[in-house]
């Protein structure tokens, strides 16, 4: 079954960089082309951190192993999103004007959350690998646990950053409030379960 689900998941999970650079390319993303662009790999960083956090619920709902298969190739696909997210902001919004992105970094306190949460990331992804897992023993499971806080710190900055409608990061946190509430209280999954706990 993870055989063929993964590869798929790999080509979804590349299609929307695929498709943002084609329109890019194309001068296909209306008036601000750098605006829709930085605001788009946000958004999909912060939907890849929240499909690897509902990764734990679907193995229990499900009972089949491949959501946790998943989870570590869609955890280094929110690294990727985020990478490019950072880089369009600091190439793009910027043009490398290292001064003013520390004053933005400083005074901008959704860019201070962003940037703590990249930060809080990195340790994550270089110790992805099952030779650091083993390396690591407990302590990697651990450290992992500081994707919760970056969910919440993602989030955050997406709440800071709206002037007007906080609709959409609204959805997000509850997304984000559900998933905790089935990881800290997994009893809750026992009624929508498809096999016995
Ligand atoms: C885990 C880390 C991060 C997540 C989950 C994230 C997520 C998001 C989201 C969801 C948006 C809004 C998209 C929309 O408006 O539809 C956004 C926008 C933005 N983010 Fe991030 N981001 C992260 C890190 C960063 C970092 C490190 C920076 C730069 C230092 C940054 C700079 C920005 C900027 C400039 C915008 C656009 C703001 C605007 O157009 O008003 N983000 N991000």
């Amino acid at each position: 079954m993870t055989k063929v689900i993964k590869p798929i998941v790999f080509i979804l999970a590349l299609l929307p960089v695929v498709l943002l650079s084609r329109n890019f390319y194309l001068d296909e993303l209306g008036a601000n082309p750098f605006e829709v662009f930085t605001r788009s790999t946000g958004e999909w960083t912060l939907r890849f951190l929240l499909l690897t956090l509902a990764m734990t619920p679907l193995r229990q709902l499900t009972g089949s192993a491949w959501p946790l298969r998943l989870r570590r190739m869609l955890g280094l696909f929110t690294f990727f999103y985020v990478c490019v997210h950072l880089l369009t902001y600091i190439w793009l919004d910027h043009f490398f004007d290292w001064d003013e992105i520390w004053t933005d970094i400083v005074k901008r306190p959704y860019i201070t959350i962003g940037m703590l949460a990249f930060t809080l990331l990195l340790p994550l992804a270089f110790t992805s690998t099952k030779k650091m897992m083993k390396r690591l023993g407990k302590r990697w499971k651990s450290l992992h646990k500081l994707i919760y806080l970056i969910a919440v710190l993602g989030v955050l900055h997406f709440l800071l950053l709206v002037k007007a409608d906080l609709r959409e990061p609204i959805i997000y946190a509850f997304i984000l409030f559900t998933l905790f509430l089935v990881r800290f209280k997994p009893a809750l999954l026992h009624k929508f379960s498809f096999k016995p706990l």
